[in-house]
């Protein structure tokens, strides 16, 4: 089966509101993502399958900066390689779209987001204390440049 990533918009918000409640305690509300989406502050790829929407991921373009804001993957199709192909695709459009550098953060438990991320050649490069306001957890800040020729 192959999942290929799309944009997803305004059409996909019910969707993406319910696969963002499966995957984390603190979540967007509707009016997050419409204002986020209207303003063209981010963009949201997802990726469909029969099951409905399975696996999405948010991230801001500014200026020659990604963010990475949050990406997620409904429980029965983890370990499929369905993030890494959202990952890639988002990387795609960073190489198109002239950026240079990309940040995120992430909780310092999560080992399989931190093993994602390292695996796509992030590095961290600081801490945050107690910055969740779910757990109070830290956060781990990561950054990965993209190649200069690519
Ligand atoms: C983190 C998350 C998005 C990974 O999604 P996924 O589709 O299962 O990941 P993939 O199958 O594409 O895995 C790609 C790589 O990530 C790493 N990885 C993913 N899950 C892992 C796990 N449970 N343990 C260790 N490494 C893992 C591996 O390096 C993997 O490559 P490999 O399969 O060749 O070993 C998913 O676990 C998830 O939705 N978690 C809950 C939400 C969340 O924490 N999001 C991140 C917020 S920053």
């Amino acid at each position: 089966m192959i999942y290929e990533p799309r944009e997803l918009g305004e059409a996909d918000i019910e969707d993406l509101i319910e696969l963002e409640r499966a995957c984390f305690n603190y979540h967007w509300t509707r009016e997050q993502f419409l204002l986020g989406l209207n303003r063209k502050a981010f963009k949201i790829l997802g990726i469909k399958t029969a099951a409905g929407l399975v696996g999405y991921m948010a991230f801001s373009l500014i200026e020659d900066e990604m963010e990475i804001l949050n990406l997620g993957v409904r429980s029965d199709y983890r370990r499929h390689g369905l993030a890494a192909r959202l990952l890639q695709k988002s990387f795609d459009i960073c190489v198109e779209s002239g950026i240079r550098k990309s940040f995120l953060d992430v909780k310092a438990s999560n080992e399989p987001a931190l093993a994602l991320y390292r695996k796509f050649g992030y590095k961290q490069i600081g801490v945050r204390k107690k910055y969740y306001p779910d757990t109070k957890e830290d956060a781990l800040l990561f950054r990965h440049d993209f190649p200069k020729d690519s």
